[in-house]
């Protein structure tokens, strides 16, 4: 199986890439995870959403090849970044490559709340005409890492925190599982 990360941040050292990259790791026996290079995307601009900017073509053919997507996403100001949002603009014209593709966010910051604001505004805009993904349904099927610093161990560069891996592999599972059902 094939799934391909979009991550919300740009940063070097952003914990959500970390997650991602745990993420690529913990299930390479599940599945493959490209990380996608959504930094470089042009601003979306309707004048060129039917002649694409290179950049966008191959983003939308990677998530067009792609079994499911997985969106590691930091929140910014309790919505997404602007990063995300302006990817996530380009995919929903065009082929409109993510109507009925499995979805699963998920999210990291260090306060309380683990994304849980941005990933609400985040099911909004993945449930709009243009994008129509599929997901889980949000109880208990929800990815947010509350306090990251305390949950990457040593240097940070890897989710440990063991409850929270738990979590992640029953989440991921049905992930898995809605892919072959679907
Ligand atoms: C513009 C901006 C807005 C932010 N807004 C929020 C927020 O609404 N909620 C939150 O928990 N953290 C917020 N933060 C803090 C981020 O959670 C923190 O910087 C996090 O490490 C970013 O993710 P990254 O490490 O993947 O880059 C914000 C950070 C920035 C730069």
């Amino acid at each position: 199986m094939k799934l391909i990360a979009l991550v919300g941040s740009l940063r070097r050292e952003s914990v959500n890439l970390k997650l991602a990259l745990t993420l690529q790791e913990r299930y390479r026996g599940k599945f493959e995870l490209d990380i996608a290079n959504i930094g470089t995307l042009p601003f979306f601009d309707q004048d060129e959403e039917e002649n694409p900017p290179e950049s966008v073509r191959k983003l939308s053919g990677q998530v067009a090849a792609a079994d499911g997507v997985l969106i590691l996403t930091p929140e910014y100001n309790w919505s997404v970044p602007g990063v995300l949002k302006n990817a996530l603009d380009w995919l929903s014209r065009g082929d409109k490559v993510l109507i009925g593709k499995p979805v699963l966010a998920a999210g990291a910051s260090p306060g309380m709340y683990g994304t849980l604001r941005g990933q609400l505004h985040l099911r909004e805009i993945l449930s709009s005409p243009g994008i129509q993904a599929a997901m889980l349904p949000p109880a208990g099927n929800e990815i947010a890492v509350a306090q990251a610093p305390q949950k990457f161990g040593e240097g940070g560069a890897r989710l440990t925190d063991e409850r929270t891996l738990t979590h992640i592999d029953v989440v991921v599972d049905r992930f898995l599982e809605l892919i072959r059902h679907r």
